[in-house]
């Protein structure tokens, strides 16, 4: 960070010697007194195709995306160009396709797959069942109730994306932050723990192609949660539950997040059941890191990708979101710039770090 930031810094201090018409009066700027804390990543522009990178070792990269941002001609030709498989970031989810019971609204999902399916975008669907996006009227019902509605909606939807959609997150966020129980949601305490293995059933039903995905957080690398994961697919896959892979989000908070070598093997163990591993939801938050922001946001992707090489059953990494325009994290956890592109579409180091470790460098 310190030549960058000098590089920063006295390109800084040239530009504006050159607007002082460069007559002298530079000794009158204080090059450390830059305009914010810290240089902007340094950006380029049309980067070569990261699903290119990607491709070499047939792996699908991807971005979560939202229906009204596709005519934005930015947003839309950096998407396209540069990613070969995609999700809805909300649209597909409970809530915004059936907030009514009953009433079913595909509008934004049937968007986000018609644009992708014309350009040859792979889809996956997110997120089937997931406590954070369920309508209202799905927690009054009683426990016959909502077994009910939970197979409808479950039919229903993955009938609609049927030959659309290569994968679905089936069930998202089961497992506790304690690493040792379920999650206490609506599912668990109205239909007891079976509901994840019904879930996987009833979708494999509805679509038998697809590739049916468990997906979770704080499950990157070695710890409770992880084990907790692992244990959860485990059983389904033994008791011969249609199940065929597990997403891990990898939301990352750059100055701390597990290294490479954990998630490699976290990420074998999880083949090792017969189990395609792909990473789901990545993003790595900057805010506290002081000093070299930006390689060590690079480090963090690179890493990441790294560990998906390794793992031949790795074989995809979405992120969530690909701008730094666009990300949930802003909202959830204060303003960042998790994402390999920034705010005006360049590519930031991040971007790089990915392409690297696709093309083994
Ligand atoms: C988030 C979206 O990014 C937001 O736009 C939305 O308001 C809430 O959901 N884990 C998941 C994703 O599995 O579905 C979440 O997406 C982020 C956390």
């Amino acid at each position: 960070m310190t030549s960058r930031l000098s590089a920063f810094a006295s390109s800084l201090f040239l530009s504006l010697l050159a607007g002082c018409g460069g007559g002298g009066g530079g000794g009158a700027i204080d090059p450390v007194a830059t305009p914010t804390p810290y240089p902007p990543a340094p950006a380029v522009a049309n980067p070569d195709p990261l699903k290119d990178a990607a491709l070499v070792s047939g792996r699908l990269v991807g971005t979560a995306v939202q229906s009204s941002y596709l005519g934005q001609s930015q947003y839309g030709d950096t998407y396209v160009k540069h990613f070969n498989y995609v999700t809805a970031e909300w649209e597909m989810k409970w809530d915004p396709i059936q907030k009514q019971r009953g009433v079913f609204n595909f509008t934004g999902g049937d968007a986000i797959v018609d644009h992708a399916n014309a350009r040859g975008i792979a889809v996956k669907g997110h997120a089937l069942v997931w406590h954070g996006a369920t309508p209202d009227w799905v927690n009054g019902l009683s426990s016959e109730e909502l077994r009910t509605e939970v197979g409808y909606h479950i039919r229903t939807v993955a009938k609609h994306f049927k030959g659309r959609v290569i994968a679905w997150d089936v069930v998202n966020e089961a497992v506790d932050d304690n690493g040792r129980d379920l999650r206490n949601s609506v599912f668990l305490q109205k239909l007891g723990p079976g509901y994840i293995a019904e879930a996987f059933q009833i979708a494999h039903e509805a679509d038998p192609g697809a590739i049916l995905i468990y997906n979770d957080y704080s499950g990157e690398g070695r710890g409770g949660k992880s084990d907790r994961i692992y244990q959860l697919v485990k059983e389904l896959k033994d008791s011969g539950v249609p199940i065929h892979g597990v997403g891990l989000q990898a939301h990352f908070d750059g100055a701390s997040y597990p290294s490479q070598a954990d998630i490699t093997w976290n990420m074998q163990r999880l083949a090792e059941l017969g189990l395609l591993v792909n990473v789901s939801e990545l993003d790595v938050r900057v805010k506290s890191i002081t000093t070299d922001r930006w390689d060590r946001q690079k480090r963090a992707y690179k890493d990441l990708t790294a560990a998906c090489m390794a793992v031949s059953r790795c074989h995809a990494i979405t992120l969530w979101g690909f701008t730094d325009k666009y990300s949930w994290i802003d909202s959830a956890f204060g303003a960042d710039d998790p994402l390999p592109f920034d705010e005006s579409y360049q590519a930031k180091p991040a971007f790089f770090g990915m392409q690297e470790a696709f093309l083994g460098r």
